[in-house]
């Protein structure tokens, strides 16, 4: 196995006799600082990502689905590059606009949005909300009714395209709890219904088939469905969804943001001129820019079964493994170029054997307790999925940039974790 899959760095990782340094910085001095486990994003990689969804899909078309990796300083990073927001809770309305983020560059998803964020987001003034049920309807109808003025919106549509990746990450097909199924005709009956209702604005629809999605033909075949039917309703606005996936380990690949801009473009290039073409990224935005480095604890041997190499996080701070079966890479950051042949199991501090990052990893030769270990693209749906199971707190996240690291959000403490227990 080669020393390093350098693809999977991050765009300003370099490696300095021998050693990775994150934008000019070297990563055993951000984990001496901040302590690990630690996730390290390289923010210039962020910002380049960015750009190149910007300058694939145009100003203002391009939504950035904050589920994928979010807090404040991410907010107003993603605003300043010209990108919409995707919210899809309450709680990520709140973080964006604690961020000084404008409501009106922010959009509302949710398959069960309750009254509560339904009128958090319209009191707000978001640019639009993205309609996902029926009941959905209901509400906005009682939130009009109680005064509220009508807000711009989208009606989310399942196209009928199943995505090819993990079940659990599918969201196109026809069974689906995700927004209103095409095929049946529920899409045309909410389009109906909202057209006519005084509730809301209808300006547009939506689709997102899946994430991770690595196949760029089925982007085509969803924009394809879409396209016709927006031709059909006459409405102004379309958005694709997110889904573009990226490489996790060697021999991994997945359409470029180039490939997946004109994979879009070919299949609306039929839509009347003017209509609005928005996507979502998420993943393709912020995965690879982000890396998590570890400590290891405990090395155990038993002959003739597996080796067993434990560092100081785990499942609380990268659940991908556990819930989707993804695997990842690992390597020494002070040692990039040891060879990685000790075949073993890297596993976490939790308390049950699931708690595995990565299956019959390829180790670096000699990694012994102290150790430090990077696991890269931990970018995205790590910090943002992490939880504090065993009561083991949330790592720190810091943004390297131009020979500076900056913690931007602070390692969870003890107290952190107690505060909300009453009595
Ligand atoms: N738009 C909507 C409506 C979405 O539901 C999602 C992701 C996105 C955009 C962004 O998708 P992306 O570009 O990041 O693939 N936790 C899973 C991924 C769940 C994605 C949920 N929705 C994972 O770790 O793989």
């Amino acid at each position: 196995m080669s020393p390093l899959p350098a693809h999977l760095l991050p765009d300003n990782a370099r490696i300095v006799d021998g050693r990775l340094e994150i934008a000019g910085v070297p990563v055993e001095g951000m984990a001496a600082r901040y302590g690990t486990p630690l996730y390290i994003y390289d923010e210039e990689h962020i910002r380049a990502r960015c750009r190149e969804a910007v300058a694939e899909f145009g100003e203002g078309r391009v939504v950035y689905a904050t589920k994928a990796f979010l807090c404040r300083r991410m907010a107003s990073l993603v605003h300043q590059e010209g990108l919409m927001l995707d919210v899809a809770s309450g709680g990520e309305l709140h973080t964006v606009l604690a961020a000084r983020v404008p409501a009106s560059s922010c959009v509302l998803h949710g398959n069960n949005k309750s009254l509560d964020e339904l009128r958090a987001a319209i009191i707000a003034g978001v640019d639009h909300i993205v309609v996902d049920s029926f009941d959905e309807l209901d509400r906005l109808d009682a939130l009009h009714a109680s005064g509220l003025p009508a807000p711009r919106v989208h009606i989310r549509v399942t196209p009928g395209v199943h995505a090819e990746t993990h079940e659990f990450v599918s969201t196109g097909q026809d069974d689906s709890k995700f927004g209103f199924n095409l095929a049946n005709g529920d899409a045309d009956r909410a389009v109906e219904r909202a057209r006519a209702a005084t509730s809301v604005r209808l300006v547009g629809l939506h689709c997102h088939i899946g994430s991770n999605v690595l196949n760029a033909s089925l982007f085509v075949q969803a924009s394809e469905a879409m396209v016709a039917m927006s031709g059909r309703c006459g409405l102004p606005e379309l958005t694709l969804g997110g889904g573009l996936g990226v490489p996790y380990v060697s021999g991994d690949s997945a359409p470029t943001m180039k490939e997946w801009g004109a994979a879009i473009r070919a299949a609306t290039a039929g839509l009347p001129e003017g209509t609005v073409v928005r996507v979502e990224p998420g993943r393709s935005i912020v995965a690879t820019a982000g890396i998590t480095v570890y400590t290891v604890g405990t090395v155990k041997s038993i002959p003739g079964v597996r080796d067993y190499v434990a560092v100081d996080g785990g499942m609380s701070d990268n659940i991908r493994p556990m819930l989707y079966g993804s695997r990842y890479e690992v390597f020494d950051p002070l040692r990039t170029d040891a060879p990685r042949t000790h075949r073993a199991t890297l596993v976490g501090k939790h308390c049950e054997s699931g708690d595995v990052l990565i299956e019959d990893a390829l180790l670096p030769d000699g990694v012994k307790v102290g150790d430090l270990l990077v696991v890269p693209v931990t970018g995205a749906y790590g910090h943002s999925m992490a939880s504090n199971y065993n009561r083991v707190p949330r790592p720190a996240v810091v943004f390297a940039d131009e020979g500076d690291a900056g913690l931007v959000v602070r390692r969870e403490t003890y107290e952190d974790i107690d505060s909300r227990d009453v009595g």
